[in-house]
């Protein structure tokens, strides 16, 4: 589309607009995704056998933290590392640091499975990552191994242990809940949430990519039915929190923490999106659940390289990419997945 031909691309990197989409919404939130590589199999998430993309095709850390620099320069103040599992990229801490440090940016996040964190909880901190998500799907070890084929439990525990031993606070567990799988492990989560000053948000599965393991119409539950079950035992009662992202939060009476609810298909959130992702392929994804998206691969690739000019370039593509944004995601269990990417390639 022409992409860096305008003659006044050095105008647009002087002083850089603000990202706002034809809906109004302004972009300040961007989900990047480091690696689309896994050390797990989460049955949701992947098939047992994947292919990964060769090294060619994915960007490497530096033109990470170019389109980083260039998203910041734009408004973005809130920035997720994802995968895949980003900790399996090697280098990340480093680009940590270095996203940390672009001016403007106001929180750099991290959604991981915390396999490796006992390890690199401290590193990041020190490189100056302010929070954490973990992904914690069951509390029962074979039960963990079967929905992540080939996750260990007690890894996963001791990396909780080991972020909050290095200073981590407001770090949010991620639990997908499927029925007939881990619908009885609700409450053994939210216990374990509070007893660890966790907050914890329940994901409502999506139909990204074909899985084979079960029928995502048959595993689905709805946000409302696990209000219910946790209302058997805690009193919920809805927080005014707003996070910049589509949980809806929870409070129980004498305990800190927030219980969300992130609920695709039984409420939709679209109206008041605030982000997009960057996929490991460099593909700017401008909505979740649709195929909208813009190749940054090639413009930072293709073109005059001079630091002036790839900037100028990126910020001209991120403004056409909010034209495209689309206004809703439309999810629906009984079709074919219209998304075939994986959670994975995407970028949580
Ligand atoms: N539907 C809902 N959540 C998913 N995740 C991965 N794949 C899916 C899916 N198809 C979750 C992971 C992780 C977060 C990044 O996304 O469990 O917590
Ligand atoms: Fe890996 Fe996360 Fe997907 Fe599980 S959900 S396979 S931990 S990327």
């Amino acid at each position: 589309m022409g992409i860096g031909k305008h003659p006044d691309d050095s105008l647009e990197v002087m002083n850089p607009q603000p990202l706002i989409d034809n809906f109004g919404r302004e972009i300040n939130y961007v989900r990047i995704s480091v690696t689309d590589r896994c050390d797990f199999r989460c049955v949701y998430c992947m098939s047992e056998e994947m292919t990964f993309l060769p090294k060619a095709q994915t960007l490497s850390l530096e033109e990470i933290l170019v389109l980083a620099r260039n998203l910041v320069a734009c408004g973005v103040t809130k920035i997720r590392l994802t995968g895949g599992e980003p900790l399996v990229r090697s280098g990340v801490v480093g680009l940590v640091k270095s996203i940390r440090e672009l001016p403007g940016l106001k929180e750099l996040c991290m959604t991981t499975n915390g396999s490796r964190l006992q390890d690199l909880a401290a590193p990041l901190k020190n490189a100056g990552l302010d929070r954490l998500n973990i992904s914690l799907d069951s509390l029962d070890a074979d039960r963990f191994r079967e929905l992540t084929r080939t996750g260990r439990l007690g890894q996963v525990l001791a990396g909780i242990s080991a972020a909050r031993a290095a200073g981590f606070e407001h770090t949010k567990l991620n639990a997908v809940i499927l029925r007939g799988r881990n619908d009885d492990e609700v409450l053994p989560l939210v216990d374990y949430a509070l007893e660890n000053q966790l907050d914890l948000s329940f994901i409502e599965e999506m139909p990204l990519g074909v899985i084979t393991e079960h029928s995502r119409a048959e595993a689905f539950i709805a946000s409302e039915e696990l209000r219910t079950i946790i209302g058997s035992r805690y009193p919920l009662q809805p927080a005014a929190d707003v996070t910049g992202g589509p949980s809806r939060y929870y409070r129980i009476p004498g305990h800190n923490n927030r219980i969300g609810f992130i609920s695709p298909h039984s409420h939709n959130f679209c109206g008041d999106c605030n982000r997009v992702r960057v996929t490991t392929e460099g593909r700017l994804l401008l909505c979740l659940g649709n195929e909208h998206s813009l190749d940054l691969r090639s413009v930072l690739r293709e073109g005059d390289q001079s630091e002036a000019a790839v900037d100028a370039r990126v910020q001209v593509a991120l403004h056409q990419a909010m034209t495209i944004k689309p206004e809703k995601h439309h999810f629906n269990l009984d079709e074919e997945p219209q998304v075939l990417r994986f959670m994975s390639a995407t970028g949580g």
